[in-house]
C-alpha cells in the first residue's frame, strides 16, 4: 500500500441552535434585516420556498403577482404528469409543462419535476396496460420526458405513492407494482442514465409521522436502495394535513431520520387545512422542522390562494381568496427569518481530508464529507484514481468514538477501530483521475476518519 502525504483542515459550517423556544414573532419585530418575502427568507439558510403552479391560471395578473414576488421554487400541478405529457403512447406534449418551465426559469426560479411514474394520473392508454409491454412504456416514459428536460430540473419526484395506507407496510396495488417489486429502482435508473444532474427523489403522503408502518416501510425502501446503490439522492413528503391526518409531533424526527439515511428531504406538497392562529401555528411547527433538519432543503406549498388549492374548501394556503396574506403566511415568514442565516441545526462539521501531491500511476486518494449531528454521522467518501485507472480500491478508515450501522455502495470489514472497505463490482473501475463515492452512516462521532486509499 502507498501512502500519500495528507492535510487535514476541519471546518465548522454551523453552530447553531435553533431558536425553537423563542416567540418568533418577538424577535422578528425589531430585525431591521428581516427578508420579506418568503423565497428570499428561505434563501438566507440556504433553502428554496416554492409553489404547485397551474398552467390555466398563468393569465390571471394577482396569481402571477404573487408567485413572482414570493416563490423561488415550482411545481407544475398537473401538467407534468403522465396523463399530461405522453397523452397517447409515443406521441409527448410538453406545452403547458413548458410553459410553466420557462417562466420559472426565466425569472430564476427552480423546478421540481412531479412525477415521472405514478400509478394515478396515467393516460388511458397506460391503464390498460400490463406485465413487460407496461414496464417498457413506463422507462420509456421515464426516459423521454427526463431527457427532455435535462438540464432543467433541481429535482424530479421519480415515483410518486407507491406504498399502501394502514398498517401493512406494503407497496400499493397498482398496474405498475403487478409489473416486478423491482420497478420503482428501473425507474431511478433510467431518470439518472436520462438526467444525471436532476436530483431524484422518492415521493409520498401519510409519511409524516415516524410512527407509521408507511413511513418505515418507506424508510426501509430508501435504506435498502441506498446500501445497494440505487440512485436515489431525495425524499419528498407531501405533508397534506387537515383534522383527520394532523401535523405529527414527532415530524421533525421523520425529517431528521430520513435525512440521516444521506439523503436530502424535501416538503413538497404542503397545505394545512384551517383558519386563523390554529392554522398558523401548525404553518410554524411545519417550517421549524425543515429549518431544524440540516438536509431539508426547502417547502412547497401545494398552491397560492386558497381558491387555488386542490381543496379549497379546507382554506388550506397563505393567501386567502383575494391575494391578501393570511395568519399562516406571516408565521411562516417569521419562522424562515428566525431560522436563516445558515441551516439551524445542531452542530453539523464537515471534514475534508485531502492530498497535497496528487496520487501517482495505480495509486487512489480518499477525502471524507462528514455531517455529524449529535448522536450520529454520515460519512460520504470519494475515492480517487490517480493518473492510470483503477480496476478495484480499497480504502482503510478509522473510528475512535463511533459504530457504523448502515453503509453503502462498498463492502465493509469491521464496524468500529479501523474499518476496511473495497469497491463493489459496479464501482471498481474509476478511470484516470475521476471519482467515485461510497457511503455509511453511524452512531457517535465520526471524526478522525484519515481515510487512506490504495488500489487493489
Ligand atoms: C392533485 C392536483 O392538485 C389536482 O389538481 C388534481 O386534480 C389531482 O392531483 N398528491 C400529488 C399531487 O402528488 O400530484 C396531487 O395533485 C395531490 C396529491
Amino acid at each position: 500500500m502507498k501512502l500519500t502525504a495528507r492535510s487535514v483542515s476541519l471546518v465548522p459550517i454551523v453552530s447553531t441552535v435553533a431558536a425553537a423556544a423563542l416567540g418568533a414573532s418577538l424577535i422578528m419585530a425589531g430585525n431591521a434585516n428581516a427578508a420579506t418575502t418568503l423565497g428570499a427568507a428561505a434563501q438566507q439558510s440556504g433553502r428554496y420556498f416554492g409553489t404547485a403552479v397551474a398552467a390555466g391560471r398563468m393569465g390571471d395578473s394577482t396569481y402571477m403577482g404573487i408567485l413572482n414576488r414570493e416563490f423561488d421554487m415550482v411545481t407544475a400541478e398537473n401538467e407534468m404528469k403522465m396523463d399530461a405529457t405522453e397523452p397517447s403512447q409515443g406521441r409527448f406534449t410538453y406545452g403547458n409543462a413548458d410553459r410553466i418551465v420557462n417562466h420559472a426559469r426565466s425569472r430564476g426560479m427552480r423546478v421540481r419535476g412531479h412525477a415521472l411514474a405514478w400509478h394515478s394520473q396515467q393516460p388511458g392508454w397506460m391503464q390498460n396496460m400490463s406485465g413487460s409491454a407496461l414496464r417498457n412504456a413506463m422507462l420509456n416514459h421515464v426516459t423521454q420526458v427526463a431527457t427532455y428536460y435535462r438540464g432543467k430540473i433541481y429535482a424530479w419526484d421519480v415515483v410518486n405513492e407507491a406504498f399502501a395506507d394502514g398498517s401493512s407496510g406494503a407497496r400499493r396495488d397498482s398496474n405498475l407494482q403487478r409489473t416486478g417489486n423491482d420497478w420503482i429502482e428501473a425507474a431511478f435508473r433510467a431518470a439518472r442514465a436520462a438526467d444525471p444532474g436532476a436530483k431524484l427523489c422518492y415521493n409520498d403522503y401519510n409519511t409524516d409521522d415516524w410512527s407509521h408502518a408507511k413511513t418505515q416501510a418507506v424508510y426501509r425502501m430508501v435504506q435498502d436502495f441506498k446500501a445497494r446503490g440505487v440512485p436515489i439522492d431525495c425524499v419528498g413528503l407531501q405533508s397534506h394535513f387537515n383534522a383527520q391526518s394532523p401535523v405529527p409531533s414527532n415530524y421533525q424526527t421523520t425529517l431528521q431520520n430520513f435525512a440521516n439515511l444521506g439523503v436530502d428531504v424535501q416538503i413538497t406538497e404542503l397545505d394545512i387545512e384551517g383558519s386563523g392562529s390554529a392554522q398558523a401555528s401548525n404553518y410554524d411547527r411545519v417550517t421549524r422542522a425543515c429549518l431544524a433538519v440540516s438536509r431539508c432543503t426547502g417547502i412547497t406549498v401545494w398552491g397560492i390562494r386558497d381558491s387555488d388549492s386542490w381543496r379549497a374548501y379546507g382554506t388550506p394556503l397563505l393567501f386567502d381568496n383575494n391575494g391578501n396574506k393570511k395568519p399562516a403566511y406571516t408565521s411562516v415568514l417569521n419562522a424562515l427569518n428566525a431560522g436563516g442565516p445558515g441551516p439551524t441545526t445542531t452542530t453539523t462539521t464537515t471534514t475534508t481530508t485531502t492530498t497535497s501531491n496528487g496520487p501517482g500511476p495505480g495509486d487512489c486518494t480518499a477525502s471524507v464529507s462528514l455531517n455529524q449531528w449529535n448522536e450520529g454521522f454520515v460519512a460520504t467518501i470519494k475515492v480517487t484514481a490517480g493518473s492510470s485507472a483503477l480496476k478495484g480500491w480499497r480504502v482503510t478508515t478509522t473510528l475512535s468514538n463511533g459504530t457504523v450501522t448502515n453503509s453503502w455502495s462498498a463492502n465493509r470489514s469491521g464496524t468500529s477501530g479501523t474499518v476496511n472497505w473495497t469497491n463493489v463490482d459496479y464501482n471498481a473501475n474509476v478511470p484516470a483521475g475521476q471519482s467515485t463515492e461510497f457511503g455509511f452512516q453511524g452512531t457517535g462521532s465520526g471524526s478522525g476518519l484519515n481515510p487512506t486509499c490504495s488500489a487493489s
